[in-house]
């Protein structure tokens, strides 16, 4: 009985959270373990394997992990040094012709230029899929980001600061069967470790942060053998990638769209990083954190707003921050000198940093892996140089920032 009236618990909460997101989009949502997940459903239901997408080279090393599980080759177009998101005229023709569909990332919750890319995904008869993990709160116009492509992935451990959890948002309800179908392939249960962990973790990460243990926790991690990053990106393992590859296209070229999700568990090593419960199905207590801290969005809101509008009268701001008026953010894309050592500098003041994706895919995974960008430079300078601050945490960021007194990153070198 109990196991019953969970199940009806776990279905109430989730049609509240897809009724925020509807009611945020006016389209289809589905709830899913994690953003992750959701962008896997994306690709996996609106491309299929062999096909070429273009992707931002600035973008979660998951992420891109996630496009080889799909089976699909990555395309890495050029980037903005205005925002880190992609230029796509700069894209050539010929490549453009080639691709079977295109990715954005809303870099930091500033938009893509989508309505452009929408516009030339119908011309070529092509899926837009929004990667929305940082843009939840973003609107282009009036227009939500979301709702300019076939399918977008929110994730809820960005703004929502959920620690998991996602939602597939779409605009074609005939897809929903072929969708739920594989979530629930994908979804395991939670085992005993996990139990244990979700009732460890929260009080330590916690603690962590108040006692400004950041850098400690992160060397102590590092010294276990835990961190599993090397400095912002994580090892590539190649030759066991090209297996997984090589055994996840057999599989999918076999059995097309009916094949399930276990052709995700091979590239289980990669794409689990930073969130081992990435396939884990949310349970009731999880999920009605999720639904009141949506219902919180429009609060935050106006204070990552008041956040956004303090920091971007920083010298160091990237330029897009600046224009209009103020967004609400996920981080602020700062553009600094020696950007590691400031980096070292504000953690050692207990502000940590994520959400570093450098360098860009491309060099971090090599022509086997990712077709090059045909003008690298300006990933290349944007992940060197970029800082991103928490609006919210606003206050302390300007006071740490005035004491480091970080300057403005050199101008870009082509070529270099
Ligand atoms: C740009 C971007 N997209 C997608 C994701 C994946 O979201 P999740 O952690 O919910 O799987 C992340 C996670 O950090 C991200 O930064």
């Amino acid at each position: 009985v109990r196991r019953v009236d969970r199940a009806g618990e776990v279905d109430a909460l989730e049609r509240e959270i897809s009724a925020i997101l509807a009611d945020r989009t006016g389209r289809e949502c589905l709830v899913v373990p994690s953003g992750r997940v959701a962008l896997y459903l994306a690709l996996r239901c609106w491309l299929s394997p062999g096909d070429r997408i273009l992707m931002s080279p600035v973008n979660d090393d998951v992420i891109f992990f996630v496009a080889l599980a799909a089976g699909l080759r990555p395309v890495m177009a050029p980037l903005s040094t205005e925002d880190g998101n992609i230029v796509p005229e700069a894209v050539p023709e010929a490549t453009w012709r080639s691709l079977s569909g295109v990715l954005t990332t809303n870099l930091y919750g500033l938009p893509d230029r989508v309505a452009d890319l929408r516009a030339r995904c119908d011309r070529l008869g092509i899926p837009l899929i929004e990667d929305a993990a940082h843009a939840i709160e973003t609107e282009v116009g009036a227009q939500p980001i979301g709702t300019f492509g076939a399918a977008t992935a929110f994730s809820l451990s960005k703004h929502v600061a959920a620690r998991g959890g996602g939602v597939l948002v779409f605009a074609d309800a005939t897809r929903r069967p072929e969708l739920e179908r594989l979530r629930d392939e994908l979804t395991i249960g939670r085992t005993r470790r996990r139990q244990l962990a979700d009732i460890v973790e929260p009080p330590v990460r916690r603690l962590v942060r108040d006692l400004h243990l950041v850098r400690p926790a992160r060397r102590a991690r590092r010294l276990l053998g835990l961190d599993e990053r090397e400095r912002y990106r994580m090892p590539l393992h190649a030759p066991l990638l090209r297996d997984a590859i090589a055994a996840a296209n057999g599989a999918l070229s076999r059995n097309g769209t009916d094949g399930t999700g276990n052709e995700l568990d091979r590239f289980d090593p990669w794409v689990r990083v930073d969130l081992a419960a990435y396939r884990t199905s949310l349970r009731p207590l999880h999920l009605r954190r999720i639904v009141t801290r949506l219902r919180m969005l429009a609060s935050d809101r106006a204070r990552r707003i008041e956040g956004v509008r303090r920091l971007r009268e920083l010298d160091v701001v990237a330029p897009r921050v600046r224009e209009g008026a103020a967004r609400p953010l996920f981080r602020v894309p700062l553009l600094v000198e020696h950007r590691d050592a400031v980096r070292d500098e504000l953690e050692r003041r207990g502000i940590a940093i994520g959400y570093l994706y450098d360098p860009p895919l491309d060099d971090y995974a090599g022509p086997r892996f990712a077709e090059p960008s045909v003008s690298p430079d300006a990933a290349r300078w944007w992940a060197k140089c970029v800082l991103p601050v928490d609006p919210l945490d606003a206050g302390r960021v300007l006071d740490a920032l005035a004491r480091v007194r970080p300057r403005p990153a050199p101008a870009m070198q082509p070529g270099r």
